[in-house]
């Protein structure tokens, strides 16, 4: 606590100029940014505030709602509690931007006002209805604390920012009624809005009925008047309450992002759930089938084990949404990642939860999953390039990379193992739990092959680091890949959540590199590997490696060399995040 407290004092200008190395660009910049800074702002003088990973000044935030591109400007809004550092008293709040990197915080759009959201404005999803009328379906929380679903409209369709929004009258526009027999506390989320060839719009709303998930079908041919459809679009048994569900459409081919409402041949259809028993998003891919109103998954949560469906992230993750970005044809993901701090902790640093970087998501060319990568518009914060040429990195061997700012980078890093060494490999008899896996071998223990891969927030002696590393295991005559992210050595302060997390990924490394990205941001660790097949956020809390304390390794603890093929990195701008307009 003591250490904490002390490190908060640290002043914003002690930060810049202790860091030599931050880049700022132009004086101008500068002014700017300083200007921004509201007496509000007294919070961005802590250690873990991040640089360019969204955050409000202060304040509890969770769920991305409705991201969407009006005019030329992306608006993010957001589950925010305008009275503190824990969830309640929950809004719309909303930040608008030209590249998804810098943002500016407009008054919220959405906040209770009538009987029908009277006790909270929770998470729902923009949809844009002909002539390019954006709309807003969200869950109101009614006066009988029921959970019904309402409608917006911005007020001035020719404001590109969309300041104000007017509730329907219509209000709400969805409820659940003993006679559709839906459960009044589970029943939120409605998603973005698609259209059928018949004309009607469709839209799913979460439930569950039992311990059975359910994305309940509704549709409606003016998007105001919605009737609810004989069969749910999908449900599966034993999953619990499904929230935030996303549908939509991705190419078979190709990495561009498609209209929510495109069904033909060259798309396949994928359905995230956020599941609120595991606190994790995941999603599955199969085929819409519009005749009969259902998605059918190629593999689905009653079909294996719910440890095999894909999840979007490994890590502290949750809630995420996407959008189409109809300008650059691309379909972008953004997600809600938690503190592991506590409580007390959240309290006293006066806010709590971040949003990811904004990643394009498209189909792998396998079929199989989806890929992530964080959006090409992050890669304008980069300065000071440091590359390293191709090196052994031998066993045991640690390769500190200098030149960059630590506590705020991005390094991409790729390995190579040498085909006459891949019988090293140890052999696992039977597959276990990755994550298990991940935290019961730490980076202390040894391997043939692994663990190599990144200390991040490392301190100078390693008494704290979080890593990011793999490991290469034979299993049933081939190779598998297992993908870590360890927290359990990443801070002094042991009253932090400091679980390691860990996933197997798709990589054949006698014909593929092994690559890893990282986006290191104060208190957050966003990683990408296999060129953005598994993604790992982790949230942690260094007491020593902080700021300009932080140092960035290339690790290899296992016996056999491996080859880094690869080394970028790069100090990382600060964005502004709460910008004026
Ligand atoms: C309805 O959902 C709530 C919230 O999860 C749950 O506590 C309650 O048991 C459910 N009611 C029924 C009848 O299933
Ligand atoms: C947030 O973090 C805590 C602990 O770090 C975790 O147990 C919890 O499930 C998380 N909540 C969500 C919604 O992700
Ligand atoms: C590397 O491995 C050795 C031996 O297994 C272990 O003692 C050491 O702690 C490991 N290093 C790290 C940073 O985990």
């Amino acid at each position: 606590m003591t250490i904490l407290s002390t490190i908060w004092l640290l002043p914003l200008f002690t930060f810049i100029y202790v860091n030599g190395v931050l880049p700022i660009e132009a004086t101008h910049h500068v002014y700017r940014e300083l200007e921004s800074l509201s007496s509000d702002e007294y919070s961005t003088n802590q250690p873990y505030r991040t640089g360019y990973h969204f955050q409000p000044p202060k304040n509890w935030i969770n769920d991305p709602n409705g991201p969407l591109i009006y005019k030329g400007v992306y608006h993010l809004f957001y589950q925010y509690n305008p009275k503190g550092a824990q969830w309640g008293n929950i809004v719309w709040a909303h930040s608008v931007s030209t590249d998804l990197i810098n943002w500016i915080p407009l008054d919220p759009a959405i906040f209770p006002s009538q009987p029908s959201d009277i006790n909270g404005c929770w998470s729902g999803s923009t949809t844009i209805l002909h002539g390019n009328k954006p709309s807003i379906l969200y869950t109101g929380i009614n006066k009988l604390n029921h959970q019904v679903q309402n409608l917006a409209y911005p007020k001035d369709f020719s404001d590109p920012f969309l300041r104000e929004w007017i509730k329907s009258p219509e209000n709400p526009v969805i409820e659940p009624t003993s006679e559709n027999k839906i459960n009044a506390s589970s029943f939120r989320d409605p998603t973005t809005g698609w259209l059928g060839k018949d004309g009607k719009w469709r839209g799913i709303v979460g439930s569950k009925r039992s311990t059975r998930g359910i994305a309940i079908l509704y549709k409606s041919k003016d998007f105001v008047k919605w009737k609810k459809s004989k069969h749910p679009l999908h449900s599966a048994k034993g999953t619990g309450m499904w929230e935030c569900p996303d549908f939509f459409p991705v190419l078979k081919n190709g990495i561009k992002g498609v209209d929510t409402s495109l069904n033909d041949d060259y798309v396949r259809h994928v359905l995230k759930v956020s599941l609120d028993d595991k606190k994790h998003d995941y999603y599955l891919i199969g085929s819409y089938d519009e005749e009969k109103d259902r998605f059918v998954p190629d593999r689905g949560f009653e079909e294996v084990e719910i440890e095999e469906v894909f999840r979007y992230d490994y890590g502290k993750y949750y809630a995420s949404k996407t959008f189409f970005d109809y300008e650059k044809n691309r379909r972008i993901l953004l997600g809600w990642v938690n503190e592991s701090s506590s409580i007390p902790d959240d309290i006293k640093k006066g806010w709590s939860g971040i949003h990811t970087i904004p990643r394009t998501i498209w189909l792998h060319e396998s079929g199989k999953q989806l890929v992530q990568w964080p959006v090409v518009e992050i890669e304008k914060l980069r300065v000071n390039h440091v590359n390293l040429p191709t090196k052994l990195l031998k066993g045991a061997e640690l390769l500190q990379i200098n030149g960059v700012t630590a506590s705020q980078a991005d390094v991409e890093i790729a390995f190579e193992v040498n085909k006459n060494t891949i019988g090293e490999a140890e052999v696992l008899e039977k597959l276990p739990d990755p994550q298990i896996l991940c935290s019961q071998k730490g980076t202390s223990v040894k391997s043939g092959l692994g663990p190599f891969g990144l200390f991040v927030f490392a301190s100078k002696g390693l008494q704290e680091f979080t890593s990011v590393f793999f490991r290469i295991f034979g299993f049933q005559n081939k190779n598998i890949v297992l993908f870590c992210s360890d927290q359990s050595r990443s801070s002094l302060n042991k009253d932090n959540d400091l679980t390691s997390y860990g996933t197997f990924i798709d990589v054949d490394v006698l014909h593929e590199k092994l690559s890893l990205r990282t986006l290191i941001d104060h208190s957050v660790v966003e990683s990408f590997g296999g060129e953005g097949k598994a993604c790992i956020t982790a949230r942690v809390y260094p007491t020593l490696a902080v700021n300009d304390k932080a140092l960035i390794y290339a690790f290899n603890n296992g016996t056999t060399d491996v080859k880094i093929t690869s080394l970028n990195a790069w100090s990382m701008k600060k964005a502004r995040l709460n910008g004026k307009l």
